[in-house]
């Protein structure tokens, strides 16, 4: 049976349909969803329990996975939940239970909640996000994606001319500071040095341009530090209006995929010390944003 893709949004995010994920997939198969993942920027697949295994076949077919070592998030003060294929985007530790309220994890996982797009604080940053819903909270938890591409298209003229040059600084522990974590250690510090990104780059596939936002930016290359805070805070907020978003209701067993050169994505609040959400993140490695 042909796969199916519905339009979810007005500019952006899909859901496909009659396909199995967890099952080796045909060339053809593979072609159509790179095909729908560069038209959509972001795939929504429901019904797909997946084991580990399966979760990381399915994402080998779009990329080399990114490793998730100390260069992706602050050292764990315990053993990791999961292997090193996967970023553990749940509130559980190693045995299975909640993470304490004031405990360092929850604190740092909380930064999800701002609009970023995955690893821009590495030297290459993210091409795709894989996450898999294997257990969810009975309300809120949704995560919402916004369409940069469709952003930078709306942008006037004055904007365009003014920003295109121009690059940021983005470092994890920028947007960890921005919610009042301002202890870090050596090792963080070394790790986390800031790297520059363009501040508009352009699809490699598509060669359409987005506008490359991140909570992660802590300055503007050639901006004073707050006119810099402020150009970007001005156009997140620009970019994260109503009809450049989409919201994601979590079903378990839903895989959803989205392209990090295309959108940016925040996680929405719920009961995280008192309900399980475990989802689980495989990440393909891009190239150099240009
Ligand atoms: C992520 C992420 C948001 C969420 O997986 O990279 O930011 O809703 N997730 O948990
Ligand atoms: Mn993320």
């Amino acid at each position: 049976m042909a796969i199916t893709i519905t339009e979810l949004c007005a500019t952006f995010a899909a859901e496909v349909s009659k396909i199995n994920i967890s099952k080796e997939l045909s060339d053809d198969a593979v072609d159509e969803l790179r095909t729908a993942i560069d038209k959509y920027g972001v795939l929504v697949f429901r019904d797909q329990p997946l084991s580990d295994e399966q979760q990381v076949r399915f994402s080998e077919y779009f990329g080399d996975i990114e490793i998730a070592d100390l260069k992706n998030n602050i050292t764990k003060t315990s053993e990791r939940r999961l292997s090193q294929m996967f970023s553990d985007i749940s509130n559980l530790d190693k045995d299975q239970n909640i993470l304490e309220k004031d405990g360092r994890q929850r604190l740092f996982n909380l930064g999800n909640r701002i609009w970023h797009s995955d690893s821009s604080f590495r030297p290459v940053p993210a091409r795709y996000s894989l996450l898999s819903a294997r257990a969810v909270p009975v309300a809120g938890g949704d995560t919402q994606y916004a369409d940069m591409h469709a952003a930078y298209d709306s942008l006037d003229a004055k904007t365009l001319t003014e920003i295109s040059d121009l690059q940021c600084e983005h470092s994890l522990l920028y947007s960890r500071a921005r919610l009042g974590m301002a202890e870090f250690t050596e090792q963080e510090k070394a790790d986390f040095t800031p790297v520059t990104q363009p501040l508009v780059r352009t699809h490699p596939s598509t060669k359409r341009k987005s506008l490359f936002l991140s909570s992660h930016i802590g300055s503007v290359i050639g901006l004073t530090k707050p006119d810099g805070r402020l150009l970007i805070e001005e156009l997140t907020e620009f970019a994260t209006q109503e009809k450049f978003v989409y919201t994601h209701r979590w079903q378990k067993d839903d895989l959803v995929m989205w392209d990090n050169r295309r959108t940016m994505h925040r996680a929405r609040k719920y009961e995280d010390t008192v309900e399980k959400r475990d989802l689980r993140r495989t990440t393909i490695a891009g190239e150099p944003a240009r």
